[in-house]
């Protein structure tokens, strides 16, 4: 069933006319209402008219597309940044340059569906590692090692559906052990991880060693939009080729790109908000760990209020919403068999007072629901 909404997004929304505290958006920082991120947009609606109507490589090029790309490869660290319209379509764009037929891909299980669809795009062999399982993929390596392709690790950094976090540092190991490149989809983890949200790769002090990387603006950003990190050469000769690049008449129109370049300068102005992301998510994951609730293995601010069954999950859910709180429950195929949850994802927005409302909430219903 969707869900539909009458207000921006924020800490609370209405959803179906109704006020509720909103669990489930990826607006990680507040950023998709910021005062100063909707007068950017606006500013760009006033400059350049709201659509491209060109892909970027023929005429649909703007001023704002460029300070883009230079402010998120400054902020990232990186040497160079192209955008694309979404997350998906970086991933469908870079897996495809990187490998392709006769090559191998490494996937782990539960990557975004936006990276198997670059996988699947490559025509490589796609070999799938169990959850962040290095030994089983080190297994799988060394099976391979005598067969002279092209050869990459692929993973989310956090996991949407749990909130856990590759372990980046050993498949960097791994990635150099058996010289292979490791590429790594940020899409949560920017604006999260790392000193003031510079993402996960900094978050290990991976920088020097992680040189393909793809991420979303769609989430801590607040706007719409994707991108590939990676090095200046490469960049220069993606850009011809990717395909989601050049094929589309609708790349980021300019108010979501403006958008985005301010939220990036926000982020490079202060960690205000990440600190106070950081603060809700720490307060709420410890009340929750005090009522005895599974959150699972989450460490980042996606954390799942995990029950099992798939019908419990949509009662709780329900029963979340009679009470004023809007979070989603997910179940097979979204997540595996008997592991179905309420998904909850904390937002710099929301306020203390949010956050204690939404516990008692949680508490009362899973009581009564006999999860704790
Ligand atoms: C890990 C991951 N990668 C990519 C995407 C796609 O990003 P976008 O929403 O910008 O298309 C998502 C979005 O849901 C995601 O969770």
């Amino acid at each position: 069933m969707y869900r539909t909404l009458s207000s921006p997004q924020g800490g609370r929304i209405i959803l179906d006319g109704k006020e509720v505290i909103n669990m489930a958006s990826n607006n990680y920082l507040g950023l998709a209402n910021h005062p100063a991120v909707v007068a950017a947009a606006k500013d760009a609606i006033d400059k350049f008219g709201v659509a491209t109507t060109a892909s970027r490589n023929i005429c649909g090029n703007y001023t704002v597309h460029d300070e883009l790309e230079a402010k998120l490869a400054e902020f990232k660290g990186v040497e160079a940044v192209l955008v694309f319209n979404c997350g998906v379509s970086a991933n469908s764009a870079l897996i495809p340059v990187l490998v392709g037929k006769g090559d191998i891909i490494y996937s782990d299980e539960l990557n975004h569906g936006s990276i198997i669809d670059g996988c699947r795009l490559s025509g490589a062999k796609i070999t799938v590692y169990r959850h962040m399982d290095t030994a089983h993929l080190e297994e799988l390596m060394e099976a391979d090692k005598d067969i002279d392709c092209k050869k990459i690790i692929v993973t989310d950094t956090v996991f949407s559906m749990d909130g856990d976090l590759a372990p980046l540092p050993v498949l960097a190991d791994l990635a150099d052990k058996y010289g292979v490149e490791l590429v790594v989809d940020d899409a949560h983890g920017d604006g999260v991880m790392g000193p003031g949200g510079r993402g996960t790769v900094d978050h290990f002090g991976l920088r020097d060693r992680i040189r393909y990387e793809t991420g979303s603006l769609s989430k801590a950003f607040g706007s719409a939009g994707g991108f590939v990190a990676a090095p200046k050469e490469f960049i220069e000769r993606f850009r011809p080729i990717a395909r989601s690049f050049i094929f589309t008449a609708s790349p980021m129109a300019p108010c979501l790109t403006a958008a985005a370049a301010k939220s990036t300068d926000i982020m490079m102005e202060s960690d205000a908000l990440w600190q106070k992301l950081w603060d809700n998510r720490n307060y709420f994951a410890e009340k929750l760990d005090k009522l005895g609730l599974n959150t699972g293995s989450s460490v980042t601010p996606v954390i799942p209020i995990i029950v099992g069954d798939a019908e419990k999950a949509q009662a709780l859910s329900k029963m979340m919403y009679e009470r004023g709180v809007y979070a989603q429950a997910l179940q097979f195929p979204m997540v595996p068999r008997g592991t179905a949850r309420l998904r909850t994802i904390i937002s710099a927005d929301h306020t203390k007072e949010d956050l204690d409302q939404v516990l008692a909430a949680v508490e009362e219903c899973a009581k009564e629901l006999g999860l704790i």
